[in-house]
């Protein structure tokens, strides 16, 4: 069964609570964009930042590390159990050692690939990370075109996932809209994280419903 996550950083944010609480009852959870200005050109919230939206929501939260070092944030960060915490193949070589102080943390490890990198760089991971999210925008803003050229990395990850008989969900993050989730749900994608696809909607409830019939 295919999750939905809203991506807040698309939201009314001085109105964040609101629109939390808006479509809590609708969505799985909140996926959170955390970016430091160097592993990407923009800059969003930080730690206090998180631990408020964590304090406002039962939901788990999916949060996204663009950032040069994400070993200082698994350090900082606590979230709901069940939340998913998701770093960058990019940005570190100490992936095994990240994996375990999150898992320790009891949050779900998860590893995300930029639209560039070549899919089979994580094969050698997913016997300890069992989420992958494939960048359907190249990282640092919400409102980017889908990048369709990666929806094959998504059929390559679950053709090796079944021939070893590994546990892994694959999730997708940039760009999804009405258009392309039901074909990415049949292709086996099962997270999404969306923004601009029900933040730009006139009625937010409406467009995040439509979304779900469409991954049925
Ligand atoms: C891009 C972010 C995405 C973004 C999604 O760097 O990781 O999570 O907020 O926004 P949309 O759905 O508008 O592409
Ligand atoms: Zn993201």
């Amino acid at each position: 069964m295919a999750k939905i996550y809203p991506s807040l950083i698309s939201s009314d944010i001085l109105n964040l609570q609101n629109e939390i609480k808006l479509l809590e009852p609708y969505c799985e959870g909140y996926h959170i964009d955390i970016m430091d200005n160097h592993f990407v050109p923009n800059l969003t919230w930080g730690q206090m930042f998180v631990d408020e939206i964590d304090r406002v929501t039962a939901k788990p939260l999916w949060v996204h590390l663009m950032v040069d070092n994400p070993e200082y944030w698994v350090k900082i960060l606590s979230l709901n159990a069940n939340s998913i915490l998701t770093f960058h193949f990019e940005s570190t070589q100490k992936i095994k050692t990240i994996s375990d102080r999150i898992k320790k943390k009891n949050m779900i490890p998860s590893i995300a690939i930029n639209p560039k990198t070549p899919v089979e760089k994580i094969f050698p991971f997913l016997d300890i990370i069992h989420h992958v999210v494939v960048m359907s925008v190249e990282p640092g803003f919400s409102g980017q075109s889908f990048i369709k050229e990666v929806v094959d990395k998504v059929d390559t990850i679950v053709s090796y996932v079944q021939m070893r008989g590994l546990k892994c969900d694959v999730a997708m993050d940039g760009g999804i809209d009405e258009g392309n989730i039901s074909m990415l749900a049949q292709k086996g994608v099962q997270d999404f994280a969306v923004g601009s696809g029900i933040f730009s909607k006139p009625d937010k409830i409406k467009a995040l419903k439509k979304l779900y019939e469409l991954v049925g």
